[in-house]
Order: structure tokens, then sequence, then C-alpha cells
């Protein structure tokens, strides 16, 4: 949630700090700001409320300046406007600051420091910077100093940027939680929430950890701990193709996303696969799984219901029973363990807050864990004992697509693995169907036709629908009803078929859209008997089978693949029925309402 950037060296900073905040404003979008300091180290700040467009229309093309700080907002505290909008600066104009993460003791910070000082925004992070001015006027403090006896006084999380504006060719980064990269060049060094922010200026990184500050010029990158112990740490090279970035011929990222996961599921094939080509996962993984007696999957949003498939996998597959929490509750109401848990993190991002914050109880408890996610070096990754990459690409839109694939397919991966581990016979050859599932998934991309003209004649107008399904078709219609009520903002819900009758039902009146998701031979005459009781009170009905199962009636008949990745087929008309239903609404696809892509605070 939320980006920052910050660029100090030999270019004009104002397009660098623009386009990167365009890269990140899919993390948040409420407001916009940067501050700039010109060749006669005069600052300028621009702030806008919405977009970065906005922003860009307000910035003065006529500055030159080379060194300067930006960001992209999600409100915590304070509503979206200019003046809660970053950076923020001290009353004397001292300093300038931009932030990512929820200071949790600020009302303690201004009570006990600030209660004289007259506050420009409602936010928690002018709190942050009024408090650097503070320690440098009242206590005389220079301002590394200053800086740093503000991170020890501040509670929560944090990514800073900070401009000493009497000294503006030196910018300032500290972090708690929240993360923080460093980049290097020649001639000049950046600050950046996301390495995806700056690849195109460079593709060599720090990690910044909790608890140091680094001083960045244009020349020389200075890492210490609070203590002033000087911190020496290598860059890594950044493997991101700046060219992933963009939507190409597309008109939203979302349409991208969906369209790339029959490539996404053929790369997993080959990322997964040894030289003779059996699929193969780090043997330490697979003891772990075989030495615990219950697996745990933690997740949020997309990333849970994709756990749920997971569930199904890695129990019918290796025998070993599984759990499916959602992060948040976990974290606050932990159900009793078994003696040999063994914890999977599923996150696209890798830096949602509610997942870490269990991350974090386990690895306390000594606990073994996974964590799935697609961002190499993300918090979840580093932070768990072990990774597993999904090879998606970056996901931009908002609305997960091929993360939740790309999630469930490296989950029958490893179920595979530990199978064959543990001398069970796996009852599907993973590889062989993953490949047949990318054809299928084409099959129904190239359908996407009927897909908006179902959008059209279903949900064009509705303010509510349901999805309905049963066994592994109950866990596709939560993630159906999640991706249409995020994007389109129809008023959706996922439910067991079976349950419709104990009480749901009761919502169904004349053109309510009810859509059933039939691929399951065992329980799907069940959902067609409860699409008939839904038709006769006077449902919308769409019904989408799968070959073989299938009826004159249907909507749609998906391609046929294995039954225990059904979900990998039938979540696609589901996505392609939400994009098109949020594009026929008007609404802004890649950046719905109110959410953002990663979550970082709780
Ligand atoms: C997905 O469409 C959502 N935007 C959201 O539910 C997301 O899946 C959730 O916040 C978890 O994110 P993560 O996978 O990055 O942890």
């Amino acid at each position: 949630m939320c980006g920052i950037v910050g660029y100090i060296g030999n270019k004009d900073v104002k397009e660098i700090l623009l386009s990167g905040l365009d890269t990140l404003e899919y993390r948040g979008y409420d407001s916009a700001g940067i501050y700039i300091t010109d060749e006669a180290n005069q600052g300028h700040l621009f702030k806008e409320k919405g977009r970065i467009a906005a922003l860009r229309d307000k910035v003065d093309n006529s500055i030159s300046a080379f060194s300067g700080i930006g960001h992209t907002r999600w409100a915590t505290h304070g509503i979206p406007s200019v003046e809660n909008a970053h950076p923020h600066q001290s009353t004397s104009g001292h300093f300038t600051i931009v932030h990512n993460g929820v200071i949790e003791n600020f009302e303690e910070v201004k009570d006990a420091y600030l209660a004289d000082v007259h506050f420009h925004s409602t936010t928690d992070t002018e709190v942050i910077v009024q408090l650097i001015a503070w320690f440098v006027e009242s206590e005389e403090l220079d301002t590394i100093d200053a800086f740093k006896k503000a991170i020890v006084t501040l509670k929560g999380s944090y990514a800073l940027a900070l401009v000493d504006n009497e000294n503006p060719n030196t910018l300032y980064a500290a972090k708690n939680k929240s993360p923080l990269l460093l980049g290097t060049g020649e001639g000049f060094n950046v600050i950046s929430s996301d390495a995806m922010a700056m690849v195109r200026e460079t593709d060599q990184f720090i990690e910044l950890m909790d608890g140091e500050v680094a001083t960045l010029t244009k020349d020389s990158i200075k890492i210490e701990d609070l203590a002033g112990e000087i911190i020496e740490r290598d860059s890594y090279t950044a493997h991101i193709d700046a060219n992933d970035l963009g939507k190409g011929t597309y008109p939203y990222y979302m349409i991208k996303e969906i369209d790339e996961q029959p490539a996404v599921m053929r790369k997993l094939i080959q990322q997964y696969q040894n030289e003779n080509g059996d699929l193969e996962i780090n043997e330490s993984v697979l003891s772990e799984i075989k030495e615990s007696d219950r697996v745990y999957i933690i997740a949020c949003g997309t990333s849970y219901n994709a756990g749920w498939v997971g569930k199904q996998l890695i129990e019918r597959i290796t025998g070993t029973p599984t759990e499916v929490h959602l992060a948040s509750e976990f974290a606050y109401n932990t159900p009793l363990l078994t003696k040999k848990p063994f914890f999977i993190f599923l996150s696209q991002s890798g830096e949602t807050a509610d997942s870490r914050q269990v991350l974090v109880q386990v690895n306390k408890a000594g606990y073994p864990s996974l964590t799935l996610t697609n961002v190499p070096g993300s918090t979840l990754s580093r932070e768990a004992k072990h990774t597993l990459l999904l090879h998606a690409g970056p996901e931009i839109a908002v609305a997960s697509t091929k993360a939740y694939t790309a999630q469930i397919a490296v989950l029958a991966i490893l179920a595979e693995c530990v199978a064959k581990y543990n001398g069970v016979d796996s009852p599907l050859d993973v590889a062989h169907e993953l490949g047949i599932i990318a054809n299928a998934i084409e099959t129904v991309i190239d359908d996407h036709e009927i897909f908006e003209r179902l959008s059209v004649t279903h949900l064009s107008t509705s303010k509510n629908a349901f999805y309905i399904g049963r066994g592994i078709d109950y866990y596709v219609v939560m993630e159906a009803a999640l991706k249409l009520k995020e994007v389109s903002y129809v008023q959706a819900e996922g439910w067991a078929s079976g349950e419709l009758k104990h009480g749901t039902i009761a919502l169904i009146e004349d053109n309510t859209p009810v859509i059933s998701i039939i691929t399951d031979k065992v329980s799907g005459p069940h959902t067609r008997g409860n699409a008939h009781e839904v038709i006769s009170r006077g449902a919308n009905s769409m019904i989408i089978s799968m070959e073989g199962l299938d009826r004159q009636e249907d909507a749609y008949v998906l391609p046929k693949v294995h039954d225990l990745l059904t979900p990998l087929i039938s979540v696609i008309p589901t996505q392609l029925i939400a994009y098109y239903t949020a594009l026929h609404r008007g609404n802004d696809v890649d950046k719905p309402r109110n959410l953002a892509k990663s979550v970082t605070v709780e």
C-alpha cells in the first residue's frame, strides 16, 4: 500500500519520480505528491488528490531538479485530500518526508512532544516529520541523530524517505516492517519501495533492513544501525523486464494478465522440471512436510481462495491433513495446533501485513514455513524458511488473476513432489495435466466474446449476484464472487449451493443473477438441482459446466481437464465476467475504488 520513490543524481528528477510513481500507482491511488530541489537549492512541493496524471499536470515543467522524493497514497489516517497527500513538511519547512505504513503511537507522540505544533494534515505521517524537526530545534540534534531518535520513538510500520531542506544534496531513508530498497547507479542513487518503480534507472538494489538508517548522496550510500555501526551490504540484481511493466496493446492490465495464464502454466512446468523432465522441489521442503502431521495454509483474499483448492490438492494427492485460515483471523484467534504443524503462506505480493503477522508468530514458535509468492525477495519470502516462486511475472491489476492460477498450479506441483517423496502414488501427472490446462485456458479465453455478452445480459444493471457450486466448485465460486465485487462493485456471494435453501434463497427474486459452476461429477447434479430451485423463483440463471456434465441449457461448456485441477479452468470465465461487467459499468478495471494491490497494513 502506498509507494515511495526518491532520486538523487545527475538527471532531471521530475520525470524519474513521476514515472516511478506511475509504476507504483496500483499500490495506492488516492493522492500523490513530489518534493524536488532545483539547482539553486530551492525546494518545490507538488501534491494532488487522485491519480498521478493529475499530479503530472500540476508539476511545473520549467524547474530543473536533481534530487527529490515522491509518494502515491492509499489513505489510512485522514481522508484523501491535497492536505493529507505526501510529502509532508515540518512547520518551519526544514524537513520533508514521505511514508508508507502506519504509525501506531502517533497520538501519544503528539501529546508528549508536539502539543504546541500546528498540524496541517490529519495524517499519522506528519507526526514523524514534525518530531524530527522538534528534535533538531529543541534538542539541537543533527539531522541523522534526530531521524534515529524519531525512529526509536515511533511504533508501527514505516518506510521513510526524508529530505533536510537545508542540505538537499543528501536523502535519508529508514524502515520498519514495510519494504524499502536503495538502488545504485553511476552518478546517482535511488530509493524505492519496490524495485519495479526504478528498474528503468537501475537493476542494482540494496535491501534496507529494520533498524537501519541510510544516507544517500549522488555518489554514495551509507547504511548504519541506530548505534552508528556501519553496515556493508552487497547489491543484488533485480530481474525485472521493464517491458513486463507495460500494458502493451491491451486496454487494461487485468485482461493482459488473464490472457497471460496459459503462458504462466507452461512457464511453471519448465521452472519446476529437472533435466529428466520430472517435477522437482527442494528436498528439505519435502522432508519437513513429510515430518509434519498437518499443513496450515495461511492467506488473505484471492490467495486464501487459492488455499482452499490447495487443501484439496494436498489432501487428495499426499494424504496429509490440511487446514486453510484467513491470516487476519489466525493471528489473533489462533486455533489449537497439532504437534508438528507445517505452515504454507500464500501471497502474490509477499508483503501482506496480515500474513506477515502470522509468520512472525510461526517463526517465534520455531515451526517450519514455506511462502509461495510471485515476488522474489519479498518480506514473506525472506522471513519464511522456504520459498517457492509463482513465476507469473508482475501482476499489476489490483484484482489478482494469474497469481491465483499460478498458486494452484504450484500447490499441485508441490503436492505431487511430496507424494513422490513419501512413496505415495500420485493420482495424476501434474506436468502433463498443466500442459493440457494451458491449452484449455486458451480455448476459454478465445471465447471471451461469449462472456462479454453474458456479462451484459446478466450483470449490467443488477445490484447483487450469486455464484454457487459444491466441493471444488464451491472454492472457485468464492473467488469468482470476490473478483466480481472488487472490480464491478456488484454485491456478490460465492455460496455452497446446498446451503441456499438454509436461508440465502430468501434473497432470490425476479432476475437475480445466479451463476452455477458444475465441474464435479459427484456433486454436479445436486448443484444443477439447486440451480433449478432458484430458476423456479425467478433467478436469471447462468450455468457453466464441464464437458461430460453439460446440458443443452448451459451457457458455456468448459473443455474437460483433470478432476483435481478444474479450478484452473472454471475460474477463467469468472475472471472474464468480472472484467467485462466492470468495463460495461464504466469502472476503472485496474484500480477499483478503495483498494490497493499490496495490503501492507493490518
Ligand atoms: C485480489 O484480487 C485482491 N486484490 C486481494 O484479495 C489479495 O488477493 C489479498 O490482498 C492478498 O494479497 P497477497 O496475495 O499479495 O497476499
